[in-house]
């Protein structure tokens, strides 16, 4: 299923045979819904998002790459969710159980001349997104050096979880981890304690977490599982009241109806040399709790 937004970009929307569905913009490659088979919204998107290249949509699933956030000289999290990508029609295989019948879009995205200028390496980057027939969303980034030297990337998939209300949310899998808190200088800390709750806000990289994190939102009643591979990093984003009234394109209440949760590679850089692929996958599903 395809239409066209008001830029006159094709947008995909992904069903699975039981309801469940995505849609994916060309615009950066960005997942930018997600519903249940009763067309609840799982994913965030601000009231006040800006549909207009080459700015992301807040909200939704950009894909940060080659750079997260502003460690680089790259803009804002890099290029990539910012370009406009094409289908991909011959997409090199993945594993069987990768494809989960007909219910995936591949998405392509190769470096302009103009990208060449700011970021000198050929890269080819092979997005999946599809739906398993239980309605979990995956998403398999395949990110090959085209060139004749090595070159280094950080990743994140920036996920807008749309919440009931941050107060009543916890997330698990965080644990006794160190993190990099962008609200101090990028400063090491190690956290504390229990699950994360929050009351402030939180601009975090987890390193080095296990492969599962839980997101339970008691009000709700559900939980959100984040299972990933190939991305070590967890990043824990909320602007809360304060830094949320200088986004132009963030209501200045949302912040209590989103929290974003990225599984990424940040602390350290992935390196291709030429010819070399690597994989990142975000596997994400949603069980009630009671
Ligand atoms: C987070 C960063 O992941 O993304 C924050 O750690 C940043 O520092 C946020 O503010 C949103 O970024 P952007 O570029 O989409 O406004």
């Amino acid at each position: 299923e395809v239409s066209k937004d008001k830029n006159g970009i094709d947008q995909f929307i992904v069903r699975n045979p039981r309801g469940t569905s995505v849609k994916v913009s060309l615009h950066g490659g960005q997942v930018l819904s997600w519903k249940t088979e009763r067309g609840e919204e799982l994913l965030f998107t601000s009231s006040k998002a800006i549909f207009n290249p080459p700015k992301a949509v807040r909200g939704g699933i950009p894909v940060c790459f080659p750079q997260f956030g502003n460690r680089g000289s790259l803009e804002q999290h890099g290029f990539a969710r910012n370009k406009i990508w094409v289908i991909d029609r011959n997409p090199p295989s993945l594993q069987p159980n990768d494809s989960n019948g007909k219910s995936y879009i591949d998405l392509l995205l190769k470096p302009s001349t103009d990208d060449l200028k700011i970021w000198p390496h050929r890269f080819e980057f092979r997005l999946r997104v599809s739906l398993t027939v239980d309605g979990h969303l995956t998403m398999i980034s395949r990110i090959r050096n085209v060139n004749c030297k090595p070159f280094s990337f950080s990743f994140a998939y920036h996920t807008y979880f749309s919440i009931s209300d941050i107060s009543e949310v916890r997330v698990e899998g965080l644990e006794t981890l160190d993190f990099l808190d962008n609200l101090c200088q990028k400063e090491r800390f190690t956290e504390q304690g229990d699950a994360l709750t929050f009351e402030s806000e939180v601009d975090r990289v987890y390193l080095s977490s296990p492969n599962t994190i839980a997101v339970l939102d008691h009000k709700k009643k559900r939980t959100f599982f984040i299972r990933k591979e190939g991305l070590p990093d967890v990043v824990v984003w909320n602007p809360w009241e304060k830094k949320s009234k200088s986004i132009v394109d963030f209501g200045d209440e949302e912040y209590k109806q989103m929290l974003c949760i990225d599984g990424a590679a940040i602390e350290k850089a992935i390196t291709l040399k030429p010819g070399e692929e690597w994989t990142g996958r975000l596997e994400l599903c949603v069980i009630p709790s009671t």
